[in-house]
């Protein structure tokens, strides 16, 4: 197959490195790829959101299946638009249809899909201008903390969660007002979840289903998950408080109904499908969902998987996934993100990045990095994630902390905690 990989972060590095390894990968594009990438296919320039650019570029180079990294040409219905050209609604696409993506593209969307179908989430309701009155009151009772939710894609920074209610209005009006742009027009008020969160993923083609190792990943700037939400500061995989008895749970009463639902509303669903969940008690609760993989999940995900990942992805497109097994590694598998100086907030890119080449007993998948002359230099905030194998997450862990040590650059930070709650 001559497959086109969208997106060009940490996740679509160790795509590329999955997908690399099949014997049906004849030729790999990844656009726009990263400085990791280009080691694996051809780095190609290209927006994953011009539609018409990828649709030239993907009949010129044959493209047998199209696979969507990161959300937003999903959101804006990327697969739709393959669909509807005549001759490019033969190439398979890994991503769901504009209306399947709506679970990520709209929290109210997502809210009311399950509350319609009694899948367990925080409660809730919703508001606009319209009815900012309402929602003032709404808040005025609700119990502290109040989570406040901008219901379009916000570049993973739509969630606040205010710890009094005086905080919550002040930021209720300010979203209303525009905070978040269009994102924030619409607003969920839901309820605080109290729990540990953990990471599920499936590959479905809408009926179908595989689940792929679970993860659970650190969003917090600081050790201690203190600080400020980033894109994500490490994840691990398997986590070790997820027992069949939660699965089965998480299988019944979330993977099941949700995929039911997609059918009842016809939205058509090849690809994964990611549903972030937190336990109460002993029970899964939907924070959200997501219509792509993880990041930085799928930098432990993927390479616990040892299946083929493009035979899955052809058995998900051809509807013949439960001919599939796909079979997880027994190791256990950590990253860690190496991030730029002063991220999530202002930070300086182009510091060049050395020791790479003595990396050993790690993966490095990179993210925000790029080819300058040769010279692999920064180019984002989050920089490289250093995966790595171990018996157990300790193990795993010790492997990349002592990787991150070796690769240099001005500024550099890492968290040394990853997976220190479990
Ligand atoms: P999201 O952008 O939906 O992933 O939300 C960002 C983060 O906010 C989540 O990973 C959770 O840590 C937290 N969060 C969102 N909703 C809730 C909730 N209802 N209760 C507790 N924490 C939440
Ligand atoms: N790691 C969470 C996300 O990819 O949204």
């Amino acid at each position: 197959m001559r497959i086109l990989l969208l997106g060009g972060g940490g996740r679509e590095h160790a795509f590329a490195w999955k997908l690399k390894q099949s014997p049906l990968c004849e030729r790999l594009f990844i656009a726009p790829g990263n400085a990791g990438t280009a080691a694996l296919g051809t780095n190609v320039p290209l927006s994953p959101n011009d539609f018409e650019a990828v649709g030239n570029f993907a009949r010129k180079e044959k493209i047998d299946m199209l696979a969507v990294g990161p959300e937003e040409p999903l959101v804006r219905g990327i697969y739709d638009y393959f669909k509807s050209n005549d001759d490019l609604k033969g190439i398979h696409v890994i991503g769901p249809s504009r209306k399947g993506a709506q679970l990520e593209g709209s929290k109210a969307f997502a809210k009311k899909f399950m509350m319609e179908r009694d899948i367990p989430t925080a409660a809730y309701r919703e508001f606009t201008k319209e009815t900012l009155e309402e929602g003032l009151a709404y808040i005025g009772q609700h119990a502290t903390p109040v989570v406040l939710k901008a219901d379009g894609l916000a570049a993973g920074k739509g969630v606040l969660i205010c710890q009094t209610r005086e905080e919550a209005r002040d930021e209720f009006r300010a979203m209303l007002s525009g905070k978040f742009g269009e994102a924030s027009a619409r607003v969920v008020v839901e309820e605080f979840l109290d729990g540990i969160e953990f990471s599920v993923f499936v590959l479905t083609n809408g009926k179908q289903y595989k689940i792929l190792p679970v993860a659970k990943d650190y969003k917090r700037i600081g050790e201690g998950d203190t600080g400020l939400n980033t894109g994500g500061m490490g994840s691990v995989s398997p986590v070790p408080f997820v027992d069949e008895n939660l699965m089965r749970k998480v299988e019944n009463w979330i993977i099941s109904p949700t995929l039911t639902g997609l059918q009842e509303i016809g939205a058509p669903y090849v690809g994964f499908l990611f549903f972030g969940l937190i336990r109460v008690g002993n029970n899964p609760f939907v924070i959200e969902y997501n219509c792509r993989m993880g990041d930085p999940e799928t930098e432990v995900v993927f390479p616990r998987i040892q299946s083929d990942l493009a035979g899955l992805l052809l058995a998900a497109a051809k509807s013949t996934l439960d001919e599939e097994q796909l079979i997880e590694d027994p190791r256990c598998a950590a990253t860690v993100f190496l991030v730029s100086g002063g991220y999530p907030e202002a930070y300086e890119k182009g510091k060049a990045i050395t020791g790479l080449g003595e990396v050993e007993g790690s993966i490095a998948f990179h993210a925000g990095t790029r080819l300058d002359d040769g010279q692999v230099k920064t180019s984002g905030g989050r920089v490289l994630a250093l995966t790595s194998y171990g018996v157990d997450l300790q193990a795993a862990l010790a492997a990349s902390l002592k990787n991150a040590e070796k690769v240099q650059f001005e500024g550099k930070y890492y968290r040394k905690d990853i997976g220190f709650d479990l």
